[in-house]
């Protein structure tokens, strides 16, 4: 049965909520088969699926292509679709109608974005339109220019205290839940303890609602020269099992050890004979 806002806020003091991103179609059905609860569209896509060195330069037509992918696969999983860096940045006005393209042509369920209080008129303009919301605090990627790289949140009592408040707030607004990303694990249990909605974290410790993980990190489809943030578990190495496939293909093509008659169509009407015939006319008729 498909998975909605209301039964993932009731998953909070149930059991863990489990969330993947997930990009494309056969991401999507893998995720969906496997019973996680959401799929994130995230804007990570930038990077893992495009080749961006960050997340800033994916726009809301790209994401919006990668999210009817995903609904294409018409998952059991909570669709979010993240948005990306400057869809929500200046009017509440332009807020919604990006918003609205990733829930009217997309088909995603909910939407992501990244901030707290700077945030607050384009969270109400989205929950005012019936669009649900799912916050994001903490490390959020988009802001990295002012952090002056990826580094960990909220490690002093007055920041700690500031990312406390700006979950409060979400939740006031009516969130549904909160991913918390790149923070103490003293301090996501702390925010997840004093608020009503799930917290999913990353890099956020053992003591939240639910996880989450990006797909490409979790099956390992990463070049040898990536280096894993230190809040990834690999569960398997795509990338080396796809180049050892493609490298056999190679090599067997070259020795024709493939396609062999196993994988090749039979001949039908052609018999030796008329075949012999028909190069002939062939022959006539390119002449
Ligand atoms: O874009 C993304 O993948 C995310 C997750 C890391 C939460 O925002």
């Amino acid at each position: 049965m498909k998975n909605t806002v209301p039964k993932i806020v009731n998953l909070k003091n149930e059991r863990v909520i489990s969330m993947m991103t997930a990009y494309d179609y056969p991401s999507a059905k893998a995720v969906s088969e496997a019973e996680i609860d959401i799929i994130l569209v995230g804007d990570s896509l930038a990077q893992v699926v495009l080749g961006h060195d960050d997340t800033l330069s994916v726009t809301i037509d790209e994401m919006l292509h990668h999210v009817k992918a995903v609904t294409n696969a018409k998952p059991t999983s909570l669709v979010v679709a993240d948005m990306p860096y400057m869809s929500f940045h200046s009017t509440p006005k332009e807020t919604l109608y990006n918003a609205s393209r990733f829930i009217q042509e997309g088909k995603a369920d909910a939407v992501k974005l990244e901030g707290g209080s700077k945030r607050k008129n384009m969270i109400e303009a989205l929950i005012d339109a019936e669009i649900p919301v799912m916050g994001h605090l903490g490390l959020t990627p988009q802001s990295k220019n002012v952090m002056g790289g990826y580094k960990i949140q909220g490690k002093t009592l007055e920041l700690a205290t500031k990312l406390l408040e700006d979950a409060v707030l979400l939740d006031q607004l009516g969130c549904f839940a909160i991913v918390l990303e790149g923070v103490p694990s003293v301090l996501a249990e702390t925010i997840s303890e004093n608020i009503s909605i799930p917290t999913i974290g990353i890099g956020a410790g053992v003591n939240v609602d639910g996880q989450v993980l990006v797909y490409h990190d979790l099956i390992g489809m990463k070049s040898k020269e990536y280096i894993d943030a230190k809040f990834v578990k690999r569960y398997s190495n795509q990338y080396e099992d796809v180049l050892e496939s493609m490298k056999s293909f190679k090599k067997d093509i070259e020795n024709r050890d493939f396609p062999t008659e196993n994988h090749s169509y039979e001949a039908g009407e052609l018999t030796e004979e008329n075949i012999k015939e028909w190069k002939k006319e062939v022959k006539k008729i390119l002449s």
